[in-house]
């Protein structure tokens, strides 16, 4: 699966063009609707609706391709299938969530993302993952859908989520050999999973009666033993196991035992550009002796100080501060914006430079969801955002981000075009991704030092971004970098080639 992994062309082989429509492209559906149909023209590509329409993972119907809500493992559909997990754990009232304490989960092998849809019913957000195989551009679909989801595959490296991010890890049918390199795959499942965690597998290997599953099946059986996994409950077509609270099991483990247990060399939440590592990465000495994570169930635990501040030296008062700030600055992007859009014109939202995750955790009362983007350099922050319930990924901006054309609505960049002129990156190549990944009509808010907000402005009509724009000198405050900041709102033109040759 390598291949399928992260690759960038070197420099001579950049494109530095904007990207054209598909012809016939239409304003995406909205949300709550998009769940359900996307436009066809919007994604003209309907290799995957015949291939998986008996599975009725999609269904051609006209000018639209609709999404009936079930997947390969689940025929009676998604909703069914997320109460029978509640049902299989004995979560109170059958429902997932948990009373809030499931949150994030990863669903591994997503394909359209129908799982993680009908897991927002439960205020459930999952990081859905599939790369771009022989299912082609599910994620594609899964983005138009609005379906917070990303390209990922596991493959060789570590995903870009630092370790201990997700209550929950999902794999229906997601096809992957998990006894490989000794047990690989399995290990970074568990390097993500919190103290008490679950991984969900629904595939023949756990029920399939003939010869061959019943040998993986109890091949796996085996190494998840070895990793102090148990088996929370089995049923029909589908295993739960959960993952260790604390360090105990690890510790009785017999010298020699593999896979063995990570050393104290390896960073676990180390994760761009990673190989993963074939060993289990142990509780720090804090979750040992609490046993557990200490986080408060959702919604709370958005708000309070995440337990895993204190690693990278952020204090609760800082972090209440930010949150303070972030929230009367999205009170004022939308105040300005505020002539323009209508209430479901977002659902794809990235934060580019995302800090502490203030930007998303002010838009929770919003029909949103936020890809919350850590630049590489400060990686360490990304867990602070998982640990307030939200998602998002390690990137580094020098290079192109892991997603389709047109499938955000609207992108926040913070800070990060003045961070790439000290990274030496080119400014021009971070505005012609922004522009692949924006939606058309898509809005692009820019807070910056003058002089670099000035430099955009100048490329607005080349870009198409002359739509609609607004600026203004804000008021300064702690995060402030100094007395020269701007804030900068612009819109991007729905322009057809073909109309408007470059
Ligand atoms: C049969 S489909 C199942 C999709 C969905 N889980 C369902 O039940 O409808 C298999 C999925 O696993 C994904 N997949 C296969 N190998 C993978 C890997 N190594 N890492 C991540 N996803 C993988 C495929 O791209 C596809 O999305």
């Amino acid at each position: 699966m390598e291949h399928y992994e992260r690759h960038c062309p070197p420099a001579p082989r950049r494109l530095n063009c904007l990207i054209p429509l598909p012809a016939g492209y239409l304003v995406p559906i909205r949300w709550p609707r998009s769940r359900d149909e996307v436009w066809r023209a919007n994604l003209p590509h309907t290799h995957l609706a015949s291939e998986k329409s008996a599975q009725g993972w999609m269904v051609e119907n006209g000018d639209k391709i609709s999404f009936p809500g079930v997947g390969t493992r689940f025929h009676p559909g998604a909703h069914k299938y997320i109460v029978h997990l509640a049902q299989m754990l004995e979560f109170p009232y059958g429902k997932l969530n948990n009373q809030g304490n499931i949150r994030n989960v990863l669903d591994i092998g997503c394909g359209v993302a129908t799982f993680g849809a009908y897991l927002l019913d439960l205020d459930i957000i999952a990081m859905s993952i599939a790369p771009n195989d022989v299912h082609e551009n599910q994620i594609q679909f899964a983005l138009e859908r609005g379906i917070p989801s990303t390209l990922g595959v596991l493959a060789t490296r570590r995903l870009p989520y630092p370790s201990r991010s997700f209550e929950l890890a999902h794999c229906s049918r997601c096809r992957i050999d998990w006894l490989q390199r000794g047990g690989l795959l399995l290990l970074e499942v568990d390097r993500l999973l919190r103290p008490g965690g679950y991984f969900v597998y629904s595939s023949p290997e756990a029920y399939a009666p003939d010869p061959l599953n019943r040998k993986i099946w109890r091949q796996m059986s085996n190494l998840a033993r070895r990793m102090c996994w148990r088996i929370a409950s089995r049923k029909d077509q589908t295993v739960i196991w959960v993952k260790p609270l604390a360090n105990w099991c690890y510790m009785k483990r017999l010298p020699g035992a593999l896979p063995p247990m990570c050393g104290h060399g390896d960073d676990p939440d180390a994760a761009w550009n990673v190989l993963m590592k074939a060993c289990i990465t142990p509780y720090s000495k804090r979750v040992n002796k609490f046993k557990g994570s200490e986080l408060l169930p959702w919604p709370q635990r958005l708000t309070a100080p995440p337990p895993r501040l204190e690693e990278i030296g952020i204090s609760s008062k800082n972090f209440s501060e930010d949150s303070e700030i972030w929230h009367s600055r999205v009170v004022l992007y939308w105040k300005l914006m505020k002539t323009e859009i209508q209430k479901d014109s977002f659902r794809n939202v990235m934060d580019m430079n995302a800090n502490l995750g203030g930007f998303a955790a002010s838009l929770r009362k919003k029909d949103v969801w936020v890809m919350n983007v850590v630049p590489f350099m400060e990686s360490g922050k990304l867990k602070i955002i998982y640990d307030r319930g939200l998602i998002g990924t390690i990137h580094n901006w020098c290079e192109s981000f892991s997603t389709y054309p047109r499938t955000y609505d609207l992108l926040h960049a913070w800070l990060l075009f003045s961070e790439m002129v000290n990274e030496g990156c080119s400014l021009e190549d971070l505005l012609i991704e922004m522009d692949r990944i924006m939606r058309p009509h898509g809005y692009a808010i820019i807070r910056d030092k003058a002089s670099v907000v000035n430099y955009i402005k100048k490329l607005l009509p080349a870009l198409r971004w002359d739509d609609w724009s607004s600026e203004m000198k804000p008021k300064n405050d702690a995060l402030s970098s100094g007395d020269d900041e701007r804030v900068l709102i612009v819109r991007k033109k729905l322009w057809d080639q073909a109309l408007q040759p470059l």
